[in-house]
């Protein structure tokens, strides 16, 4: 039964096919959703399984679906998710379950290597490195997506990636938008071809539910809407 000192929180218990099951918390000052988790295993059922690391907005490893919402646990505060006297805490959606809270971030880095997310130097050590102007519209595109914390809060709100499990989805598709801006990569050919395949930028349907949840404010959508653009051109015979 939920007082004024305790939370009503239901957290999912098991694999695909668990259940959600009931804990009494108690309220705190500023208690944040992971604290919460935390306090359950402590004090209530030491087997819950979570991830987290750094509990400050770093890692990208805390994330879970709260009240029905993708979002970073360390940084939610109970407060400000709370549904009446409400709390639902379930794994991460658009992932496979291992157990409890915690998903398996395979597919979702797997995706990034589909999408060659990878940078491929096209200098050796032996040469001068390579300055990149500040101001320049590229290094401008790069910065805006460069600060992913890989946290896959985008990926579960995805409707493409929950239809289309072969979508590479919005953070693949971010971080190749950055190396196709950096001046120093020797891999944008094979990077074009690669998000442009099946599973590629084609699919978004440039609604933004990606942007509306990233922790840290970044826009995937306009990175995939810059990804499209330069494979029309490509595709015109017009270059980048
Ligand atoms: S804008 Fe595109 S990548 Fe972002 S949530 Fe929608 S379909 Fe997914
Ligand atoms: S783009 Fe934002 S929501 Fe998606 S993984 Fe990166 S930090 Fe997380
Ligand atoms: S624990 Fe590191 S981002 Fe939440």
């Amino acid at each position: 039964m939920t007082s004024d000192r305790t939370i009503s929180v239901t957290v999912w218990r098991g694999e695909a096919s668990g259940e959600f099951q009931r804990f009494d918390v108690p309220r705190q000052a500023s208690q944040t959703v992971l604290d919460v988790v935390v306090w359950i295993q402590q004090n209530a059922d030491p087997t819950l399984a979570f991830r987290y690391a750094c509990r400050v907005g770093m890692c990208g490893s805390c994330a879970m679906m709260v009240n029905g919402t993708p979002r970073w646990t360390c940084r939610t505060h109970v407060q400000k998710v709370i549904s009446g006297d409400k709390l639902e805490i379930a794994p991460l959606r658009n992932l496979p379950i291992i157990r409890d809270l915690a998903v398996d971030m395979a597919p979702f880095f797997e995706k990034w290597q589909a999408a060659d997310g990878v940078f491929a130097p096209s200098k050796t050590r032996n040469e001068p490195i390579e300055c990149v102007e500040p101001a320049s519209d590229a290094r401008r595109a790069a910065s805006a997506g460069i600060e992913c914390i890989n946290c896959a809060v985008c990926y579960a709100a995805c409707d493409v990636v929950a239809g289309n499990p072969a979508y590479l989805g919005p953070a693949a598709l971010n971080r190749a938008w950055t190396l196709m801006n950096d001046v120093r990569d020797a891999n944008r050919d094979h990077r074009l071809q690669a998000v442009t395949s099946d599973g590629g930028c084609q699919n978004c349907h440039a609604q933004q539910g990606c942007a509306a949840f990233c922790p840290n404010h970044l826009n995937p959508t306009a990175g995939i809407v810059g990804l499209k653009r330069m494979a029309l051109r490509k595709r015109l015979g017009f270059g980048d």
